[in-house]
């Protein structure tokens, strides 16, 4: 059996931080819907085992589709962590992107900006959101399993409410790692966007949101972060925005501004002598 090299399922609870390998596993789908999920070219393209997945199964994490969507759900849950998945669209019962452009991140990302890259897309939460205030956003994602997730929600997203699908046809996914991908960019993007794993809180007093909890068990903490901010400020034509909890210190000092939110914050590092908006 093929393994992905992964944190281990343990992760899964908080302030754990081992690294060990895990394996994961497509589960075989009996129900094939046309225009549904390639399952074979799904576990033939992450080099990852297509299996049954009805009895007991030899891998910590499964891919598998339920309701017409790819999740990831690990295969022996004890902590109620459900599956998940990759939903973009308006949060909280908001339906129109007007509604949103007076968030902090909008501010952040600055107005006029035609493209920007999401560096660290993960689920795609924040993509969407930039991708409503109307520039082109370009999503990289350098875990296969993350990006096959994502490029999911995308689909699906693609056939909801006309205004949604308009905003998500703006997001482009890139399986690749930013590091490489950004300098080699043309034209460059306005802006970049960089939102890596949090620095988990020494005591956390609830449980982290289940889709974030997924996320760093499956690929652990982003401890370069570093580079990646310094590729993104000699790339990015007018400003490099960070997503920052509202407990750690800026990735780098002094940040042009920050726009804060109510538990994250954003540091903006205008680049190139580009004016603050
Ligand atoms: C905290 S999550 C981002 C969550 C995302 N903002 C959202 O709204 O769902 C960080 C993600 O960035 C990815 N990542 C970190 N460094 C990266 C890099 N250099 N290139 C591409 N992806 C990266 C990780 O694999 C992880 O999925």
């Amino acid at each position: 059996m093929s393994t992905v090299k992964l944190q281990s399922p343990g992760a899964l609870a908080p302030d754990s931080n081992s690294h060990t390998s895990s394996r994961v596993v497509v589960c075989r789908d009996d129900e094939i819907t046309p225009g549904g999920i390639d399952l074979i070219g799904l576990s033939e393209g992450l080099a990852l085992p297509l299996v049954d997945c009805t009895g007991d199964i030899d891998a910590d994490w499964m891919l598998c589709v339920i309701d017409g969507r790819l999740m990831i759900r690990w295969a022996h849950p004890s902590d109620g962590s459900g599956p998940v998945c990759a939903t973009l669209g308006p949060v909280g019962g908001r339906r129109f992107a007007g509604l949103y452009r007076h968030q902090p991140l909008a501010k952040a990302i600055g107005r006029p900006v035609t493209t920007v890259v999401d560096a660290t897309a993960g689920l795609g939460q924040d993509s969407f959101l930039i991708a409503s205030y109307g520039p082109r956003v370009i999503a990289m994602e350098r875990s296969p399993i993350i990006a096959a997730l994502l490029s999911d929600g995308l689909r699906r997203s693609r056939e909801q409410h006309a205004t949604t699908a308009r905003i998500v046809g703006r997001i482009e996914v890139q399986q690749i790692d930013a590091q490489l991908a950004l300098p080699l960019l043309r034209p460059p993007p306005d802006v970049v966007y960089i939102d890596p794993m949090f620095p988990p809180k020494r005591r956390q007093s609830a449980l982290a949101k289940k889709e974030i909890r997924t996320l760093r068990a499956l690929v652990g903490d982003d401890t370069d972060a570093h580079p990646l901010l310094e590729i993104a400020r000699a790339v990015a034509r007018r400003r490099v925005v960070v997503k920052r909890p509202d407990h750690a210190p800026p990735l780098a000092p002094n940040p042009t501004v920050s726009h804060k939110g109510k538990l994250v914050r954003y540091d903006v590092y205008v680049t190139k002598g580009a004016a603050v908006k």
